[in-house]
């Protein structure tokens, strides 16, 4: 099933400027939208999903690429992007790679599915790992967090103003916090009715995914990575949809021009048009970064 709408599709991927026969990475491959128009456009991918539900769902939907060699799936974290490539590349099953995209976050299967526990619609476990070999789940943060802890993820994390109250909440719970709907129940209790579309949870439930995922740190550990595996004049892209993500992504570039490694084409990141955004809600705060390594001399 796909009911992913991918965000600033054509962007993106006309950012890479795809040539005939080369390599890209997708790093976050989700349902493959950016995957398919790099392949539509004459480019071969090699594409990181660290979810299983999304891989599983990559080897059926583009078996044909697969098998022609113009395809490489990887189930793995784009934090250990370069031991891939690099491997890939000493096999000579993958040549220099021209570009490197990344569409951070979580797709519409991941947050809309029940069982997964990133909805806090419905009932289910509160899980939230993307990549189900990891071993804490949300609830388990939940438990052994301290409360000063938990006030401060949902604080940071998802700039929610009521983090000290919730967190309290969390904490003096006489039943631990174990479904979905517990955790939206408190927050809604907790913060009572409110105007506006957000539901109410919608920041802690963030928060918690962002911690329960690593989702900052894979991303500072991987742009040192995507930049070294990167042939020179190729651009790395990113879109990010969270504050935190964006700000690292911006230090980065930034700092990379100043050390003359290339330039950072988005002083002011690039966001989705109006059109775009009243047909999908998700991109509503998406940004995209473009970054272009500097010739060899
Ligand atoms: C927003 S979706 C990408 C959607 C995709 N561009 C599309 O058009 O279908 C993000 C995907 O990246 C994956 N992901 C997030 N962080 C990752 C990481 N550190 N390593 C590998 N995959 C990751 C998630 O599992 C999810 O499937």
């Amino acid at each position: 099933m796909n009911n992913h709408i991918t965000v600033m599709l054509n962007d993106a991927v006309e950012a890479l400027g795809v040539k005939q026969g080369a390599w890209y990475i997708d790093g976050t491959f989700g349902r493959g939208g950016h995957t398919r128009k790099i392949l539509e456009q004459g480019g071969k991918v090699i594409a990181f999903d660290f979810d299983q539900e999304a891989i599983i769902y990559g080897q059926q939907t583009f078996k044909s690429e697969i098998i022609a060699g113009d395809l490489i799936l990887v189930r793995e974290n784009f934090a250990h992007l370069a031991d891939t490539i690099v491997s890939l590349q000493k096999n000579n099953q993958v040549g220099q790679i021209n570009g490197i995209l990344f569409d951070f976050g979580t797709s519409t299967q991941q947050l809309t599915s029940q069982e997964r526990g990133f909805s806090f619609e419905g009932e289910g476990p509160l899980d939230m790992r993307m990549d189900q070999r990891l071993g804490v789940m949300a609830k388990d943060l939940l438990a052994v967090i301290p409360e000063n802890q938990l006030t401060e993820l949902f604080r940071v994390m998802g700039g929610e103003q009521e983090a000290k109250r919730i967190a309290k909440a969390i904490k003096s719970s006489k039943t631990p916090i174990a479904t979905t709907k517990q955790l939206a129940d408190l927050v809604s209790k907790v913060k009572g009715r409110q105007k506006g579309k957000l539901h109410p949870a919608t920041k802690v439930f963030q928060a918690l995914r962002i911690a329960v995922n690593t989702e900052l740190d894979n991303i500072t550990d991987m742009l040192p990575q995507a930049l070294n595996v990167l042939h020179y004049g190729g651009k790395i892209v990113t879109i990010a949809f969270h504050e935190g993500e964006d700000k690292i992504v911006k230090h980065t570039f930034k700092s990379w021009e100043s050390r003359n490694l290339g330039k950072n084409e988005t002083k002011k990141p690039e966001v989705p048009s109006e059109a775009e955004i009243s047909t999908n809600i998700r991109a509503r705060s998406a940004k995209m970064r473009v970054f272009i390594k500097g010739t060899h001399e």
